[in-house]
């Protein structure tokens, strides 16, 4: 007989179609993608300089795995100065490869089989993954488009039971480009801290906001002994291949993270870290500059799908996604819209489903891709409606 080979746990991972569709397109001549989640700049030259300078130092070895002294008491400042919100780096900050490690090492340190996590939905499509390979149970909460795809508090509320254990924010949001004003996520943090949940705020562009909102931290409304923060260098100093994020949390998470990060991956890139230091102690302009190029690239794509036939799109207010309700068109579900438009119009969008149930009928266009391309795969699309 062969091994058993997979764990149960791992056997609970939702198979992702994501994969089939990119693959449908690979080899496809001139296909446009606007299903990558990344920004299409460089890393500013200063950071890129600070990890050079770095490696010629002889800053080869092992790092300290709550990661170099300097880039904890440098995220500190910026919550500081931020979001006037203090942390004492040694106790409350730990480094990681990218956010989404440090979404990993958050589920796996803190939920036990059958707790209760409260997700969003549509939502970020890793955090099903995570709960469930922790054995955890998914709640959904609605984020529905009449809401502007914000919570809808009073579902949220119902939702809680003597069970729940954590909840999962994350504004601006993946997929659907939705952002809080403060006083919602003032309410959201005391609806949550009311009930002893643990919060997990993945705030990984926030700095990537338009409009008339703003970067909003969860722990301006809370402590840091009732929530962890998520955030990562990858969005918001287009970083993405450098792999460095970082939680904000309780002291005993992030000593019992230690443990297991010890165990397991030691510390993160050392160079990395130096460079992310230089990202925040360096010129912040960059982030403007990005972020005005995705604002008019946003306006660009939003207006252009609103004019599509049966066609509409919300306008983000936040990360770089656009999420267009295309229920309305002749392929009325995500997955055969997302399928034909690779097949007949060579544009690559993600279909909503895999963003949760309540995703169905729309689809993620990233529009972190240039001007042009975004305005080729709109008069594409348009051939095919
Ligand atoms: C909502 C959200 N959280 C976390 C991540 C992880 O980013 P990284 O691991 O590059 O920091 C992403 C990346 O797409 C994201 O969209």
């Amino acid at each position: 007989m062969a091994p058993q080979i997979q764990s149960e746990r791992i056997k609970d991972i939702l198979p992702s179609d994501i994969r089939r569709l990119f693959d449908l397109a690979q080899g496809i001549k001139g296909i446009i993608s606007l299903g990558i989640g990344e920004p299409d700049f460089v890393t500013p030259a200063h950071i890129r300089e600070a990890a050079k300078k770095a490696l010629d130092g002889g800053q080869t070895h092992y790092a300290p795995s709550r990661g170099i002294p300097a880039l904890g008491q440098e995220v500190a400042k910026r919550y500081q100065r931020d979001y006037n919100v203090t942390v004492d780096p040694p106790k409350h900050f730990f480094d990681f490869n990218g956010g989404i490690q440090a979404l990993f090492y958050v589920t796996f340190a803190t939920i036990n089989p059958g707790d209760e996590v409260l997700l969003p939905d549509p939502g970020f499509l890793c955090y099903p993954n995570l709960v469930l390979s922790a054995g955890g149970k998914i709640v959904n909460y609605p984020c529905p488009e009449e809401k502007d795809f914000k919570p809808d508090f009073d579902a949220l509320e119902a939702a809680i039971t003597p069970r729940t254990k954590a909840a999962f924010l994350n504004f601006p949001c993946n997929p659907t480009g939705a952002h809080l004003y403060p006083d919602e996520m003032k309410r959201l943090v005391k609806i949550l801290t009311q009930h002893d949940i643990l919060i997990i705020s993945d705030e990984v562009y926030d700095n990537i906001i338009y409009d008339d909102y703003h970067s909003v931290s969860a722990l301006q409304y809370g402590t840091v002994d009732q929530m962890v923060v998520v955030n990562s260098f990858s969005k918001s100093y287009a970083m993405t291949g450098w792999r460095v994020g970082y939680t904000l949390g309780p002291e005993q998470l992030t000593n019992a993270i230690e443990r297991i990060y010890q165990n397991s991956q030691t510390c993160i890139n050392t160079p990395a870290q130096f460079a992310a230091v230089a990202a925040l102690t360096g010129p912040q302009d960059s982030i403007g500059k990005m972020v005005k190029s995705f604002d008019e690239r946003r306006k660009i794509i939003v207006d252009g799908l609103n004019d599509l036939r049966n066609i509409s799109c919300f306008m983000p207010k936040g990360a770089f996604y656009a999420f267009p309700n295309i229920s309305g068109t002749k392929f009325k579900t995500s997955r055969k819209f997302s399928e034909e438009v690779i097949k007949q119009a060579k544009v690559v969008s993600v279909p909503g489903d895999t963003f949760g149930q309540r995703g169905e009928g729309y689809v993620r266009m990233s529009y972190a891709t240039a001007t042009e391309q975004i305005k080729e795969a709109l008069e594409r699309i348009k051939g095919i409606l």
